[in-house]
């Protein structure tokens, strides 16, 4: 096992795509350290494939840099990619073979042992159906055999473009559980894209929200949910009056209507009403709200990009 490191494996420095007068990818700055679960978060059409084909050497950078281990893809191509399994979209299989013959044609390629290709049966739970063709796969067991590709070349990076797109509760829960035992139980750091904030809250150490191609966070979770202070919400009488009497004591209030509001509010919420009642005003209605994570994201992504 272990545990989120300084060894930086993705850096990416003002990376840059645009498509004709589109800028699809915007400055963007990722940083991603060995034995992370990094999730990539942004609506549709935010940028994420983009993003994950120039990290890995798939498309060109418009402008800026990537580093995979510290390296950039000029004259190490072959390999950094040695060291990264990926899962784009939707895998192509050679349908009409079993799951364990598209694995024999890619350890070939790989140059692995017949051995590995039953560990990463194991690993994602189709040795049971490595006999059956492709084309009698589901859904999530095609996913999974993606992700069996991306491992059979035992990675010390794994990057997952939406692996749960499409997938029932069931099936996200499975790859869910295979991304969590990535960096715990094989040492590997893992990058995945969703759209689905939920999703990531569950596996993600660390996160990245992508939206028209700027990325508008970048850090813990924790972190996340720790820039949201309280939001107080207060209904009394004379607001402009209490507005004054608060700013005394350097809280500022808005006036939206017949309330107030405290952004952002530091201390604790019983002083305010204190305040207010100790120089006699009524005070009807006083609440903290916090926003949860979903509105956190929202108000990051825009609203349009609600899913
Ligand atoms: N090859 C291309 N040519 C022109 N425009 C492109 C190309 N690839 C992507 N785009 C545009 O770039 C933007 C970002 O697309 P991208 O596929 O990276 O988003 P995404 O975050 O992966 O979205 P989704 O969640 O739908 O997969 C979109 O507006 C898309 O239309
Ligand atoms: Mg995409």
């Amino acid at each position: 096992m272990i545990t989120s490191s300084n060894e930086v494996l993705i850096s990416t420095n003002g990376l840059t795509k645009q498509f004709g007068e589109q800028t699809s990818v915007d400055n963007v700055d990722l940083q991603i350290n060995r034995g992370q679960i990094f999730g990539f978060l942004g609506p549709n059409g935010a940028g994420k494939t983009t993003t994950i084909r120039m990290l890995l050497g798939l498309m060109k950078p418009t402008k800026g840099e990537v580093k995979l281990f510290d390296k950039s893809f000029n004259n190490n191509r072959l390999d950094i990619l040695r060291k990264v399994g990926a899962l784009v979209e939707a895998p192509s299989y050679y349908r009409n073979l079993t799951g364990y013959e598209n694995l024999k044609i890619s350890s070939e390629i790989l140059g692995v042992t017949k051995q590995r290709i039953d560990e990463v049966l194991e690993i994602v739970r189709l040795t049971e159906v490595s006999d059956k063709k492709v084309k009698q796969y589901s859904l999530g067991m095609k996913q999974r055999l993606g992700i069996a590709l991306a491992l059979l070349g035992s990675p010390e990076l794994l990057i997952l473009d939406e692996p749960t797109n499409g997938l029932d509760p069931s099936g996200i829960h499975e790859i869910r559980q295979l991304i969590k035992r990535m960096p715990r139980d094989f040492g590997i750091t893992v990058l995945i894209s969703s759209h689905n904030l939920a999703e990531i809250e569950m596996v993600a150490s660390h996160v990245g929200i992508i939206q028209s191609g700027k990325l508008k966070f970048h850090g813990t979770l924790e972190e996340l949910k720790g820039d949201n202070k309280p939001l107080v919400e207060i209904k009394v009488n004379q607001p402009a009056k209490a507005k004054e009497i608060l700013m005394q004591q350097q809280v500022h209030a808005q006036i939206k209507g017949d309330m107030l509001f405290v952004e952002n509010f530091d201390g604790p919420v019983y002083s305010i009403n204190t305040k207010l009642v100790s120089n006699g005003f009524e005070v009807s209605h006083l609440v903290e709200k916090v926003q949860t994570l979903e509105e956190i994201f929202l108000d990051l992504t825009g609203r349009e990009g609600a899913l």
